[in-house]
């Protein structure tokens, strides 16, 4: 559920009418809503109930300060993939990083080092080499970084091929097979503290069938564990849970954390929960204007003021998002239409082949969905300044990001 609808033909976020926040900022803009994102979090916090559970919202998904704060307010704790999140989440946290969990395959020292003097909860370890480097940093700082290891339960999630991860062939996380050895060895390293054990199969996942393989294999590891005599306390269970871009349908979050809660019956652990999508994805849409109409001997093409480098999803995964006219109208047959951006690439098309009612310069559409690893992967290529940001709450809104300016474009670098 989101509180983006029709209001008398005119399209809302929540109380404010998308069109005013155009015509105020300008376009094409990000615009996210409070009283959605909060829901996201409460029905999740909700579905674990009396399961002991922290949930360590994604920052990868979307990393706005004021989103982050927001989440922070309604008691998350953050999974964080680089030191630049780190950073993020010291500000938007008012520098409380008690429940910060840090994932990837490429930790630098360096960040290993802020991580342990920000005193996070967990080091999610995905190689031996990162595990070494880890004890040797935490043991010159005398502290012991408290780690669990990412495992690969080698399932399939059924996802887009680009953002499965648990599958035997991909870069994350250790063999399924090895993680007992690694654990073993560091029985001996004396800058590590075994606290957890982690897995993540993959992103937009519509099928409870994988998730519920993938955590038998893992709860029975983590079980396994603790009867070795490792003081666990963290089963982390990664994020992934889809949400409808266009006909999906996810498992809701009561019905995943009725799978997750089963299949890891017995561990004891607290469970850690690291949701990204599901909980900006639906909350957020990119606002753009049409330029021009442009039909060729095949085609029809609405051409807007987004591109791919404002919402590169489509372009990189095929991704479908809707897309609205912010103002209802009755001009005519609907046709079939690309909506294509600026940017001087053939995959700059943001919907393919799409029924939209007949549009013209100067009227905004709204791009669905966009909430999640839309501005997050967004980028100046073609040098373009990347999109404003706008957070609407009840009838009221604020930019929470300024549109880049030019001099933003070449700051740091030399003529
Ligand atoms: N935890 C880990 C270790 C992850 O790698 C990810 C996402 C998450 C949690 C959050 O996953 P979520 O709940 O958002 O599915 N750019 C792609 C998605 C890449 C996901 C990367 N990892 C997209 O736009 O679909």
């Amino acid at each position: 559920m989101n509180h983006f609808a029709y209001k008398r033909g005119a399209l809302f976020a929540e109380d404010v009418p998308l069109a005013e926040i155009a015509n105020a900022v300008g376009t094409p803009t990000y615009v996210y809503s409070t009283a959605t994102l909060t829901r996201h979090v409460k029905v999740m916090q909700q579905a674990f109930g009396h399961t002991p559970h922290l949930v360590c919202y994604s920052v990868k998904a979307n990393s706005n300060l004021a989103i982050l704060r927001l989440l922070h307010e309604a008691g998350c704790g953050f999974d964080i993939v680089s030191g630049g999140e780190l950073a993020r989440v010291r500000v938007a946290a008012r520098a409380d990083t008690s429940r910060v969990v840090f994932a990837g395959v490429g930790k630098t020292a360096d960040e290993m080092a802020q991580a342990l003097d920000a005193g996070i909860l967990l080091f999610n370890v995905e190689s031996e080499e990162e595990l070494l480097l880890l004890d040797k940093v935490a043991r010159e700082k005398g502290v012991r970084a408290p780690f669990g290891i990412r495992v690969n339960p080698h399932v399939d999630a059924r996802t887009h091929r680009h953002i499965a991860t648990g599958l035997k062939t991909s870069k994350f996380g250790v063999p399924f097979e090895e993680a007992r050895a690694l654990y073993q060895r560091s029985r001996r390293l004396k800058g590590l503290w075994a606290r957890g054990l982690d897995c993540h199969i993959g992103s937009q996942l519509t099928d409870s069938a994988p998730i519920r393989a993938a955590l038998a294999r893992v709860a029975g590891l983590y079980r396994a564990l603790v009867a070795q005599g490792f003081a666990l306390q963290y089963l982390d269970i990664g994020g992934g849970l889809g949400i409808t871009y266009k006909e999906e349908t996810p498992p809701s979050p009561a019905e995943y954390a009725r799978v997750v809660v089963e299949a890891t019956r017995g561990t004891g652990a607290t469970l850690v929960l690291e949701p990204g999508r599901v909980v900006v994805g639906n909350a957020g849409v990119l606002l753009t204007r049409v330029l021009y109409r442009k039909k060729t001997p095949t085609r029809s093409f609405v051409i807007v003021d987004a591109g791919m480098n404002d919402l590169i999803r489509p372009a990189l995964y095929e991704a479908h998002h809707e897309v609205r006219p912010v103002r209802r109208h009755s001009r005519g047959r609907t046709g079939r239409v690309d909506v294509v951006g600026p940017i001087c690439e053939s995959t700059d098309v943001l919907a393919k082949d799409r029924v939209l009612a007949p549009v013209r310069p100067g009227d905004l559409l709204a791009i669905l969905s966009a909430g999640a690893y839309g501005m997050s992967m967004a980028s100046n290529y073609n040098s373009r300044r990347r999109p404003a940001e706008v957070l609407v709450n009840g009838d009221a809104w604020r930019v929470i990001r300024q549109r880049e300016l030019y001099e933003d474009l070449w700051r740091g670098e030399t003529p």
